[in-house]
């Protein structure tokens, strides 16, 4: 039986009365909330509490500080990043049981969440009314909207619709101290003071407990149109991509998957994927329904002419829904067939797409290693995944892994298109940002964390 240290212990005793049955400090629990979907070995919490509302984190938050425990705020545990993993100890602050849509009002085109609400049901809630939230991160079944915003989440509909920042109109969190904060807006406009909310979007628990999020919503495409294009190899489907846009067309979905993705997902994917294929791009795109059509005509056209082998036009919202899931299933996919495996989401410039893949190609063949390559093409962001079998095979990929990184940095792009830096990532912003920089990321979270306490070494590389 481990043994916790004194100050939690005391903090314990101080939630119990009021908390009971939701602060667990039993094995189950703590190793349940101790992964993510990162790949990285357990981390270790000393409690987890489940709060019920807003004055109960900003209690629990309260409490910590004036003990000084740290705090790890968690939603679904579905990041990739470890940025929701405890490492030393840390009261885990699990907010799924915060998951109430509390206003849904299409007509001023806003709702108003809590942060343990998953994003599906929210996408569905929407719907209902005829409205359409647009980010739509791969897990989004099981994923929460504040593990979205505290991550800037993004997901294939980013082509067209930007990332989850961009319909973040207003938060209202809980700092360290237990101060409750309410910022941003409920009108398109609104302008007044510093935009803290872009600041929280994307800080992955280090600044605040996100309690409540005012989400902007947009009236709902009437129609989508969705095709499968097969092609030899991944450089003639990212070169086709590319014409789709020196055309003028917006697609509202363009992901690209490579023979190594395809014939790992093969296997479990709901559409029968056509062989033979070196690549393949799954296209979407919407409007009216003559616009969808029409657009997606274009499109066929283009690619076809472009260099792809093969191309299957989706019939209805089952056949849709099939290419859709299989995209999203291979990171799974992936993952049961390479349980070592390391997953980036770097991001470039999108006219740099076919030098990246190129240039990461060739250094995966010089070092014999194999790279999979897959993910959301017509907006830069690029899953580059390191395949391996042991964790030998994984030791052996470091370098190669920082020599990819290193050149999307250099291409114009960022360590990080969507995921975030976590654990995984962190010692890697060097590459990107100066040290002026990183040190003004630090001055900003001392104002609201100056104990240090909140999602502790995380995002920022160590001093
Ligand atoms: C995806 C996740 C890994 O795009 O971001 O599948
Ligand atoms: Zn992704």
């Amino acid at each position: 039986m481990t043994s916790r240290p004194l100050a939690l212990d005391s903090l314990c005793a101080r939630l119990n009365p009021w908390l009971k049955e939701r602060l667990r400090t039993d094995a189950e629990a703590l190793a349940k909330v101790a992964v993510d979907e990162s790949g990285l070995p357990p981390g270790r919490a000393g409690a987890v509490v489940f709060p019920k509302n807003t004055a109960e984190v900003a209690r629990i938050a309260a409490e910590a500080s004036a003990l000084g425990i740290a705090v790890v705020p968690r939603g679904a545990g579905t990041g990739k990043s470890g940025a929701a993993m405890p490492q030393n100890g840390e009261l885990v602050v699990d907010l799924s049981q915060m998951n109430r849509l509390l206003a849904l009002m299409p007509h001023d085109q806003y709702a108003v969440v809590e942060p343990g609400l998953i994003t599906g049901d929210f996408h569905q809630a929407v719907a209902e009314v005829g409205y359409f939230y647009p980010p739509d991160p791969g897990s989004w079944e099981s994923c929460t909207l504040g593990g979205n915003i505290a991550t800037n989440a993004g997901g294939p509909r980013a082509v067209k619709y930007g990332v989850t920042q961009r319909y973040v109109w207003g938060l209202q969190i809980v700092t360290m101290r237990g101060d409750v904060l309410r910022f941003g807006r409920r009108s398109i406009k609104g302008v007044a003071g510093l935009d803290l909310t872009s600041l929280l979007v994307g800080s992955e628990g280090t600044l605040g407990i996100i309690t409540e999020a005012t989400l902007h919503i947009v009236p709902a495409p009437e129609a989508v149109e969705t095709a499968w294009f097969s092609f030899a190899d991944l450089f003639a489907a990212s070169r086709a991509g590319e014409a789709l846009f020196a055309a003028g067309l917006v697609p509202r979905m363009m992901e690209l998957l490579d023979q190594a993705a395809l014939d790992t997902v093969r296997k479990v994917a709901p559409f029968r994927i056509p062989e033979p294929a070196g690549a393949a791009l799954l296209i979407e795109m919407d409007g009216s329904p003559a616009r969808a059509t029409a657009d997606l005509e274009r499109a066929a056209e283009i690619i076809l002419a472009a260099g792809a082998s093969d191309s299957a036009l989706a019939k209805n919202e089952k056949e849709r829904e099939a290419m859709r899931r299989t995209r999203r299933l291979v990171s799974s996919a992936l993952k049961e067939a390479y349980p070592f495996k390391m997953s980036d989401d770097i991001a470039v410039p999108r006219s740099q797409m076919v030098p990246l893949l190129e240039q990461a190609k060739a250094a995966g063949a010089s070092t014999a290693h194999l790279v999979c390559a897959y993910g959301h093409l017509g907006d830069g962001n690029l899953h580059m995944n390191l395949l391996a079998r042991s964790a030998e095979e994984r030791q052996h990929a470091g370098p190669l892994r920082h020599r990819i990184v290193e050149l999307a940095v250099s291409l114009g792009g960022t360590i990080s298109g969507e995921h975030g830096l976590g654990l995984t990532k962190r010692e890697l912003l060097p590459l990107e940002q100066t040290t002026s920089v990183i040190a003004l990321q630090r001055q900003i979270k001392q104002v609201f964390d100056p104990q240090g306490l909140l999602n502790p070494g995380k995002v920022w590389p160590d001093v």
